[in-house]
């Protein structure tokens, strides 16, 4: 049975990272790395907003430790999916009226800026636990998560969609055994049997 996509999430309800369970459907993991991503984004932009509150009480230390694990942990996994996995399938499968080639430059630029970016973000986000951000690092947080909103706009609206139409069983067999080894399980009865 293909697992289900949750389409009702409110954002900000913060999840916790994206069900192993999921890979049964790689596009449908992706797209949940995606509806994450975007709560996490709103988590950020909560956090930049101490530095306008009253009071500019320290973020919530729940809020950072969230956000934080979500860089360092599911991120580079995400990114490493679309990068080594995704992207290239994509690259062979799609037609030439597809131009996918265009978007795919386009993503992989974003990627580049988001890992350049990201370790600052964490120093950041790791100097909060006791006080506000100040007004130029609630501008850098509140500026990556506008870039990497943009970037999910991007990706929902026009790699998954094409990635559905055009990615063939064989080519989602490949994806889903990447990602599983990308995240160390050697099979989905292993998730079963956990
Ligand atoms: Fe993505
Ligand atoms: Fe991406």
């Amino acid at each position: 049975m293909t697992p289900q996509v949750s389409q009702n999430r409110q954002v900000g309800t913060c999840l916790p990272p994206t069900d192993f369970a999921l890979l049964a459907d790689p596009l449908g993991f992706i797209a949940e790395d995606h509806l994450r991503e975007r709560e996490i984004c709103a988590l950020l932009d909560r956090i930049a907003a101490c530095a306008r509150a009253e009071g500019s009480a320290a973020p919530d230390a729940q809020d950072l430790d969230r956000a934080l694990a979500f860089l360092q942990k599911e991120l580079p996994l995400h990114l490493a999916d679309e990068e080594e996995d995704l992207f290239p399938l994509m690259r062979r499968c799609c037609e030439a009226e597809d131009e996918i080639g265009r978007v795919i430059e386009r993503l992989l630029s974003d990627h580049h800026h988001a890992l350049a970016d990201t370790p600052e973000v964490i120093e950041v986000l790791n100097l909060l636990w006791d006080r506000a951000p100040l007004e130029a690092e609630a501008q850098l947080i509140s500026r990556y998560a506008s870039h990497a909103r943009r970037h999910l706009i991007l990706e929902n609206a026009v790699i998954l969609p094409i990635a559905r139409l055009r990615l063939r069983a064989d080519d989602l067999d490949s994806l889903r055994l990447r990602m599983m080894q990308r995240r160390g399980l050697s099979s989905l009865a292993e998730l079963d049997n956990a």
